[in-house]
Order: structure tokens, then C-alpha cells, then sequence
């Protein structure tokens, strides 16, 4: 029998297109800028286009995150992001072991979505890493590059510009990399849309129960 719940408010969902949207924007720019041909200034897009487009869209990227975590801290979808620290690692073995081996002889999912808890651990786990970590590392570094003036000189000799310019590529290929899996895991509902309409509408369906 098939079940639904409202775990996507309104709020969320208008975050969640736009993070997604401008994150594209800064994957694409940000290649096209990294790979730009020194003879035709150019590699997706021109290189001029890709600063102004990834400084833009990271702006704007940024505002909308404060609005994420403003609105975790105000409302209960922070209780989503609460990590058991006595339980995760044992628990993130469970879910792994279902997604390796259990999904594929069709045993019921270990974490079943309730209202009280939304996220898997791994889900959990990837999500806490991914906009706790991650995302204010690479704003901290973006605002480095675009500012150098506030980087510091140098460690061991090592410029500190670079420093910050090697941090901010390594978490967004990192967070590139959670993109990918993301979108796979975002597959694994019921059926292979149920998630992403469940993004669209607010409504978690599963035939679970
Ligand atoms: C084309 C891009 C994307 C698509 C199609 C997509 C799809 C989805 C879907 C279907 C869900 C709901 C399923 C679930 O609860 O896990 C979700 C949730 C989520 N996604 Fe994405 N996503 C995209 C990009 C991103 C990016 C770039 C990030 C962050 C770097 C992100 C972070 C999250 C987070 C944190 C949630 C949970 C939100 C909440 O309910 O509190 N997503 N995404």
C-alpha cells in the first residue's frame, strides 16, 4: 500500500531549485574558467563571461545558503540534520550493506522515512558533510579568491592565494562528485521519479508500510 507525507515545505523546495540551478551555473563556469584555451580566451564560454557568471551565481548562491541555514535553525527541518554520533557509524554500515546488496534482493529498506526522520544516514551523513562543511568552506575560499587582499601571505612558504585556490577546487570538485551520487540516490524510491516529484510537490510517497 502505497503511503504519502509532507516532508518537502514550500521553502525547502524554492531553495532547493535555485541552490541546484546556480550550482550547475558555478560547475559549468568554474570548468570553463580552470580550462580556459590561453589563445582563444575561451573553453565552455569566454573567459570574461565565465568570472562574471560564477561571481554572480556565487553571490547569489550564498545568500540562498544563509537562507538554508536560517531556516533549519527556525523551523523543524533542522531536526533533520541532528547526527547521533553514538549510533551513525553503525548505522551508516546498515545502510550501505542495504544499498550494496539488500536493494537488489528486494528487502525492505532498514531506515523507513517517517515524518520524525526523513533522511537516511548516508542521505544524513552526505547532506551534513555537503552543506555544513562543505559549502562554508567554499564560500569562506570563494570570498578569499574574490578578495586576496584578506588571504594570508603564505604557509611554509607557500603563497597563501594558492593555498586557498587549491581549498576552493578540491571542495567543489568534491561537491561536484556529491552531485553525481546525489542524483543516483535521488533514483532509488519507489519508482525512479518518486523522489524528484516528491521535491516538486512536497509529498514523500512510498509503497512501504
Ligand atoms: C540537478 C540537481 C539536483 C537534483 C535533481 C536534486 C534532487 C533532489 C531530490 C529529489 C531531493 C529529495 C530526496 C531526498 O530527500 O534526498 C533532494 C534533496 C536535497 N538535495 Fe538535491 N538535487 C540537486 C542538486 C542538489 C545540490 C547541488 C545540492 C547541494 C550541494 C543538493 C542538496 C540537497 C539537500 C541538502 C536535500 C535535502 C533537503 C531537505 O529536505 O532538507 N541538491 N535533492
Amino acid at each position: 500500500m502505497s503511503h504519502k507525507l509532507y516532508l518537502y515545505p514550500k521553502w525547502i523546495r524554492a531553495w532547493h531549485v535555485l541552490n541546484a540551478l546556480l550550482f550547475l551555473i558555478l560547475i559549468i563556469t568554474g570548468i570553463s574558467m580552470q580550462y580556459t584555451d590561453k589563445v582563444t580566451n575561451s573553453f565552455i564560454i569566454g573567459f570574461d563571461w565565465a568570472i562574471a557568471l560564477h561571481n554572480f551565481a556565487a553571490l547569489v548562491i550564498t545568500i540562498n545558503y544563509m537562507i538554508f541555514v536560517t531556516g533549519n535553525v527556525m523551523t523543524k527541518n533542522g531536526k533533520h540534520y541532528m547526527i547521533n554520533w553514538k549510533t551513525i557509524w553503525k548505522d551508516l554500515f546498515v545502510q550501505f550493506k542495504f544499498y550494496a546488496f539488500g536493494m537488489f534482493k528486494g528487502e525492505k529498506h532498514p531506515f523507513p522515512i517517517t515524518e520524525e526522520s526523513k533522511f537516511n544516514p548516508l542521505q544524513k551523513f552526505a547532506y551534513v558533510g555537503a552543506m555544513y562543511a562543505g559549502f562554508p568552506v567554499l564560500i569562506i575560499t570563494g570570498l578569499g579568491l574574490l578578495f586576496p587582499e584578506i588571504n594570508i601571505r603564505g604557509l611554509f612558504g607557500v603563497s597563501g592565494l594558492l593555498m586557498t585556490d587549491i581549498l576552493h577546487i578540491t571542495v567543489g570538485f568534491f561537491l561536484s562528485i556529491f552531485l553525481v551520487i546525489h542524483l543516483y540516490t535521488c533514483t532509488l524510491g519507489s519508482k525512479p521519479t518518486t523522489l524528484f516529484k516528491g521535491m516538486i510537490n512536497g509529498y514523500h510517497e512510498s509503497d512501504e508500510h
